[in-house]
């Protein structure tokens, strides 16, 4: 099975990296049978924008579970992310497991990204992992990251794997609202 986690920085490497990586290490190292593709930005265009290749849509499409992770900047996800989420159809998550990480300087910002992206991922009909993790950036800013905190990001790899691997693909309905109003408008 093929886990793509999305890296929605503009400016690697960095505490998002971090975090990560160790997730990407753990499914490898954990769940033989899975292969992680890492799909990030390619193109930077400044300091808080950068560009994503077009086979990142296909790359998402044909992956099995989903990690989408952000910064959070100004209180919410980047442009950098937004961008590749509206190249996404809808197909691409529908019905697919996808797991929320997000990274902030501010422990109050802790459920501002991850709002913002549980919104976007209804939209798809995406099934939302229902515990996202959340760090403050300096939990990464060592060499030594603490052992709650892999055991955190071990539960969270867990919990996408397990709903992908539970769920097999099965899709659910109702149809997400982009889909009732395509076929209402073709119809
Ligand atoms: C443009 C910009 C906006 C940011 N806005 C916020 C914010 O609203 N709240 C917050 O807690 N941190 C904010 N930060 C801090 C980043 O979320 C934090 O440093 C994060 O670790 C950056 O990711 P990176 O280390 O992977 O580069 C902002 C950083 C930048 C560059």
């Amino acid at each position: 099975m093929k886990l793509a986690t999305i890296y929605g920085s503009p400016t690697p490497p960095g505490k998002l990296a971090r975090a990560l990586g160790l997730i990407e290490d753990d499914v490898r190292t954990r769940y033989p049978t899975w292969s992680v593709d890492r799909v990030a930005p390619t193109n930077s265009v400044g300091p808080v924008v950068a560009t994503w290749d077009e086979d990142a849509v296909e790359r998402i499409g044909d992956a099995d579970a989903v990690v989408i992770s952000s910064p959070v900047f100004r209180g919410s996800i980047t442009g950098t992310l937004k961008l590749l989420i509206d190249m996404l159809p809808n197909e691409a998550l529908r019905s697919k497991p996808v797991g929320i990480l997000t990274v902030a300087a501010a422990p109050h910002h802790f459920l501002s990204a991850e709002r913002h992206l549980r919104d976007v991922l209804a939209w798809f009909g995406a099934l939302a992992a229902p515990n996202a993790a959340f760090f403050v950036d300096k939990t990464f800013g060592a060499e030594h990251v603490a052992d709650d905190v892999v055991e955190e990001l071990r539960e969270f790899a867990d919990q996408v794997v397990v709903l992908a691997e539970q769920l097999k693909g099965r899709g659910f309905g109702p149809d997400p609202l982009t889909v009732r109003y395509s076929k209402k408008s073709q119809g």
